[in-house]
C-alpha cells in the first residue's frame, strides 16, 4: 500500500524504532473448522471444547509437524505457513430459550519481531513447537493485573462511530463488556516469545516458554528461556454485533466460560519452511503490517487456495452450534461466571466418535475437480437443481437419481448432471482453487464457484445409495453409545449470511461522481491489493474525491475501502476483484456518512465507463447462473486494514499495559449497516396500464409497484442482458424483485432460475429475444409464480418516462459498440 506524502510524513515522524515497528498481519484469516478438537492439550481424543481452527489443511486430533506440512493449503493467505491457530468458539447464549450459537468468527494473526533493550536476535518458531496462552479454568474473580499472563488476554469493543471516545465502561479490558459492541466484539491473545531453546512442548504446554522480563508484549527474554522468538498475537473477531445482548451470561465461550477470563489460543507451528519465516522476521519491514510490503510470503500469497481450503480431515460428530442453536455445550462444560460452586456437567451424552468432514460421496461417484462452465452455454444440461442443503454429496445422488454419469455442483447451491459436457465445456480440469464456493449444506466443503464446476463421475449411474458414516471411536475416548448421526446431520454447515431480497439488502442511493464514471459494486480486496497503482487515505474520503484522484492520476478504476481508503488501477490484479455482496461493503465514507465507502477488504469499485466491459467480469457478469451474492457464502468476516497513523502506537515498549495493537482499526463489517428504506429514486406515480396480454408470469395476484407489467419471457446470456443490479435469494418473489428493481432506479426487472433478480434499463449482451412461455417455468421459491428459467427471464418493465431514458441508453449502448468514448 501506498500512502500520500502527508501520511507518510506522519509515519516516518511516530515510528522513530523502524525496525521494532516492522511486522506483518494475516488479516481476515477465516477458519479451517470448527470441532471440539484439540491436538495441544487433548492429544489423539476428543477435546474438552469446540475450538475455531484457522490455518493448515490436515488439522487434526493429533499433531505431527511431518504431517503438518504436507498440508494441501491453508486459510492463511500465505500459503507456506500451515500452522494451525485455534481458539475456543465464542456463544451466543439466548438467556430466556436457554440456546446457544455459535458466533461468526474470524482472526487477524500478527507476527511481531520484538526485540528488547538487549537487541536480542528474534528467531523462528522451532519445526513442532506447540503452545498456548491463557487459561481455560481462568474467571474474572482470578484477574491478576501484575501478571503478564493474565495481561495477556483483552478485549475490544468495536465502534466504528467513536460514539464511546473515553468511556471507561468502553476501554479495553480483561474481560467481557457489560453491553454489546456495535462492530463486534476483539478478543485478543498474546503469546509468550521466550522459548527454552530445548523442549517443543511441555505437561502444561506453557512451561517451555515465558514471557519476556519487562511486559507481556515486549523486552528481553529470562536466563530461563534465553532464544527470543517472533511475538505471536491473535486477534479474534465475533460477530456479536448480530445478537441482541440479554444481560450478564449473553455471550460464552465453548469451556462455559461467561466472563471471557477463560479466553486462551493454542498453536501449533506448521510452517513448510522455516528459513522462509526467519527471512521474513529477518528482513519484513513495514509500520501497516502488509505482506505485500514482505517479498519472500507475498510471493507465496494465494488468496484463492486461502478461500478454497477444504478440511478433510476428522471432526467429532455433533453439532456445535453453526447450524442452528444447540441447547447445551458439547462436552462437560457448564455455564459459569466463577462465583459461587461450579455447576455439574450439563451434557449426559456419551462422547460422540470422530467422522469425516467432507462426507463421502454416494457409492460409485468419485470426484473429478474443477472446470470451466461452457463457453456458449451450461456445461451440463440434463438435469438440474438447487438446494439451501447443497453437498457434493447431495448433488451425485440427485444426478444418479435421473440416471446421469457427470454431476457438477456450482455456486454453492447448484447442480447440474449430464452425460457428456456441453457448449464448448470439456472435462480439462482448472486450477482446484477457482471451485471456491463453499456448499450451502456443508460449509466445510467447496461446491464449484461463479462459473466453475466442482465435478464428480459415475460410469454406472442409476445405483447410489448415500453412504452414511459410521464414527470412528477415538483411541483413549470412551466408545459411543449414542446412535449413529448421518454425516450430515454433523457436518452441515449453514450459513447465517443468507441474502434475502429484502430491503436491507438495498444499497444506500448511488453517491456523486465525476461524468464518465459509475459504480461498479462490491469487489474483494485483499493484503496484497487488487488496484495497486495509486492509494490515498484520507479522514475527509468521499466516492468523489476518491474517483477524481484516480482519474487524475490516468486510471481508469477506484476503489474505495474501510471507510477511508483509496485505490486507483486499470485492472484487478493479486487475485482480487471477485464479486461480493452489496452488504459487506456498507461502510460510511469517513468524509461523508450518507454515502458507503466500502468495507474490510472490501472495495466499493467505480469504473470510467469506456472500461466497464473490464471491471464487470468479476461482478455482474461473472456466473452462469447469476450473481451478485452467492447466498451461502458468508462476507469476509472481518479483517483488518490497520490506517496508517495506528502504526505509530506499535513502539516497541513504549505502554506496558497497552496492546500493541489496540490503536489498530481493524473491521467486522456489520451486515446491517445499509439503510433499510431506500426511496425509489422514480416517482411511482406513474400511471399503470393494462397489465400485458403476453405476460407468462403476471398471475393477476401480483403485487406490483405502480406503473410495472409483465413483458414475457425473454432470453438472457451469460454477460447478462438486463447487467445494472443484481441479487439472489432463496426467498425470491416477483414483487420483491420488481420492487427492488424499482427503487434503485430501473425501468426493468426480470427474474430468472427462481431466485434470481436483475435489473437494467434496456436488454444488452446480446439477449432479450422473446421465447415461449416454457423456457420461464421455474417457479419462485416462495410464491409459486413464475421465475424465469435457466437462461430465461420473466420481465417486468416499467411504463412511462422511463422509456425515453431506455432508448438513450439502448444508443449509448449501440455507441460504445463502436468504440467511441465515454457513454455514461
Ligand atoms: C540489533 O541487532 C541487529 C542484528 O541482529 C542489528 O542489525 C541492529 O542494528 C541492532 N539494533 C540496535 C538498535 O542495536
Ligand atoms: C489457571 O487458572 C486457575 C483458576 O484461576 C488457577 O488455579 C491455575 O493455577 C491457573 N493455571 C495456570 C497455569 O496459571
Ligand atoms: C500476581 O502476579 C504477580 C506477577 O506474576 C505475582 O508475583 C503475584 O504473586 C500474583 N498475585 C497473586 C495474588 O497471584
Ligand atoms: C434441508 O435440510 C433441512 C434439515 O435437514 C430440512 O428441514 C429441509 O427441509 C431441507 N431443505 C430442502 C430444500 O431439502
Ligand atoms: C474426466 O476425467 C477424469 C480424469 O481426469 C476421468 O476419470 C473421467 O472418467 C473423465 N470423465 C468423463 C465423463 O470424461
Ligand atoms: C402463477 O402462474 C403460473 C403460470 O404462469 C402458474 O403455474 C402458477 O400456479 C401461478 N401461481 C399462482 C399463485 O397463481
Amino acid at each position: 500500500m501506498r500512502f500520500s506524502s502527508t501520511l507518510r510524513a506522519s509515519l516516518a515522524l511516530s515510528s522513530f524504532v523502524a525496525f521494532a515497528d516492522s511486522y506483518w498481519i494475516f488479516g481476515g484469516t477465516q477458519p479451517l473448522v470448527t470441532t471440539r478438537l484439540d491436538p495441544v492439550v487433548d492429544p489423539n481424543g476428543v477435546g474438552g471444547h469446540v475450538h475455531v481452527i484457522a490455518g493448515g489443511s490436515n488439522f487434526g486430533p493429533t499433531y505431527d509437524y511431518d504431517t503438518q506440512i504436507q498440508s494441501k493449503c491453508s486459510t492463511i493467505t500465505v500459503q507456506k505457513d500451515l500452522s494451525n491457530y485455534w481458539a475456543p468458539q465464542l456463544y451466543y447464549h439466548d438467556q430466556t430459550s436457554g440456546e446457544l450459537t455459535a458466533m461468526p468468527t474470524s482472526f487477524n494473526i500478527y507476527y511481531l519481531p520484538r526485540a528488547g533493550p538487549a537487541n536480542e536476535s528474534i528467531m523462528a518458531f522451532p519445526a513442532g513447537l506447540r503452545m498456548l496462552a491463557g487459561n481455560t479454568t481462568e474467571h474474572t474473580v482470578d484477574y491478576n493485573a501484575s501478571s503478564f499472563a493474565d495481561q495477556a488476554i483483552s478485549y475490544m469493543c468495536l465502534d466504528y462511530n467513536n460514539d464511546h471516545t473515553g468511556d471507561p465502561d468502553w476501554a479495553e479490558r480483561p474481560d467481557f463488556f457489560d453491553h454489546t459492541c456495535p462492530d463486534g466484539l476483539r478478543a485478543q491473545i498474546f503469546f509468550p516469545s521466550c522459548w527454552d531453546g530445548v523442549n517443543l512442548d511441555s505437561a502444561d504446554h506453557k512451561s517451555h516458554m515465558a514471557y519476556p522480563i519487562q511486559n507481556y508484549n515486549s523486552g528481553d527474554c529470562p536466563d530461563s528461556h534465553p532464544v527470543h522468538l517472533v511475538s505471536l498475537f491473535y486477534e479474534m473477531f465475533v460477530s456479536v454485533d448480530q445478537f441482541p445482548y440479554n444481560g450478564a451470561g449473553t455471550w460464552v465461550y465453548a469451556n462455559g466460560d461467561t466472563t471471557g477470563r477463560g479466553l486462551h489460543g493454542d498453536f501449533i507451528n506448521g510452517w513448510a519452511d522455516i528459513s522462509l519465516l526467519q527471512d521474513a522476521i529477518d528482513n519484513c519491514g513495514d509500520a501497516n503490517g502488509q505482506v505485500s510490503a514482505c517479498p519472500p510470503l507475498q510471493a507465496v500469497v494465494d488468496q484463492n487456495a486461502a478461500s478454497a481450503c477444504e478440511y478433510t480431515g476428522l471432526i467429532v460428530n455433533e453439532e456445535v452450534g453453526l447450524n442452528g442453536p444447540i441447547s447445551v455445550l458439547p462436552g462437560c462444560n457448564p455455564l459459569w461466571d466463577g462465583t459461587g460452586a461450579q455447576p455439574a456437567c450439563p451434557n449426559t451424552d456419551a462422547t460422540p466418535g470422530f467422522i469425516n468432514a467432507a462426507g463421502p460421496l454416494p457409492t460409485g461417484w468419485n470426484d473429478v475437480g474443477c472446470i470451466a462452465e461452457g463457453t456458449n452455454g451450461r456445461a451440463l444440461t440434463g438435469a438440474s437443481t438447487t438446494s439451501p442443503n447443497m453437498t457434493r454429496a447431495l448433488c451425485a445422488e440427485f444426478c444418479d437419481s435421473k440416471g446421469f454419469s457427470i454431476a457438477g455442483a456450482e455456486f454453492s447451491d447448484e447442480c447440474y448432471c449430464d452425460n457428456t459436457f456441453q457448449n464448448g465445456a470439456s472435462n480439462t480440469t482448472v486450477t482446484w482453487s477457482e471451485c471456491s464456493n463453499k456448499c450451502a449444506g456443508n460449509s466445510l466443503q467447496d461446491c464449484g464457484g461463479p462459473l466453475r464446476l466442482s465435478i464428480m463421475f459415475n460410469p454406472t449411474p442409476g445405483h447410489a445409495s448415500i453412504v452414511s458414516q459410521t464414527p470412528i471411536v477415538p483411541s483413549g475416548a470412551p466408545a459411543t453409545s449414542a446412535p449413529v448421526a448421518s454425516v450430515s446431520g454433523a457436518s452441515m454447515v449453514v450459513s447465517s449470511a443468507a441474502a434475502a431480497p429484502t430491503a436491507s439488502n438495498v444499497a444506500a442511493p448511488a453517491p456523486q461522481v465525476p461524468s464518465g464514471w459509475s459504480a461498479a459494486g462490491c469487489v474483494s480486496d485483499n493484503g496484497a491489493r487488487t488496484l495497486n497503482g495509486f492509494s490515498l487515505a484520507t479522514d475527509t474520503m468521499t466516492p468523489g474525491i476518491c474517483v477524481s484522484t484516480c482519474a487524475s492520476k490516468g486510471f481508469s478504476m477506484a476503489g474505495i475501502e474501510y471507510g477511508r481508503e483509496c485505490y486507483c488501477g486499470d485492472s484487478f490484479v493479486n487475485g482480487g476483484g471477485s464479486s461480493l455482496a452489496a452488504s459487506t461493503c456498507s461502510m460510511a465514507c469517513s468524509g461523508d456518512s450518507s454515502s458507503t465507502c466500502g468495507g474490510s477488504w472490501a472495495l466499493s469499485l467505480y469504473k470510467e465507463s469506456g472500461s466497464i466491459s473490464a471491471a464487470l467480469p468479476n461482478s455482474a457478469s461473472s456466473s452462469a447462473s447469476s450473481v451478485a451474492v452467492p447466498s451461502s457464502v458468508p462476507a469476509p468476516s472481518s479483517v483488518a486494514v490497520p490506517s496508517a497513523p495506528a502504526a505509530s502506537s506499535v513502539a516497541i515498549s513504549s505502554v506496558p499495559a497497552a496492546s500493541p495493537t489496540s490503536a489498530l482499526l481493524v473491521a467486522v463489517p456489520s451486515p446491517s449497516a445499509v439503510p433499510s428504506s431506500v426511496p425509489a429514486s422514480v416517482p411511482s406515480s406513474v400511471a399503470a396500464p393494462a397489465a400485458s396480454s403476453t405476460a407468462t408470469a403476471s398471475n393477476s395476484t401480483i403485487d406490483l409497484p405502480a406503473g410495472w407489467s409483465a413483458a414475457g419471457c425473454v432470453s438472457d446470456t451469460l454477460q447478462r442482458t438486463l447487467n445494472h443490479d443484481a441479487f439472489t435469494g432463496t426467498t425470491m418473489t416477483v414483487a420483491s424483485c420488481v420492487s427492488w428493481c424499482d427503487s434503485r432506479g430501473w425501468s426493468m426487472a426480470g427474474l430468472e432460475y427462481s431466485r434470481e433478480c436483475y435489473c437494467g434499463d434496456s436488454f444488452v449482451n446480446g439477449g432479450g429475444d422473446p421465447l415461449p412461455d416454457s423456457a420461464c417455468d421455474m417457479t419462485c421459491p416462495t410464491d409459486g409464480n413464475s421465475c424465469g428459467g435457466p437462461l430465461a427471464l420473466n420481465v417486468y418493465t416499467k411504463a412511462g418516462a422511463s422509456q425515453a431514458a431506455r432508448r438513450s441508453l439502448k444508443a449509448r449502448h449501440f455507441g460504445r459498440r463502436h468504440g467511441s468514448g465515454n457513454f455514461f
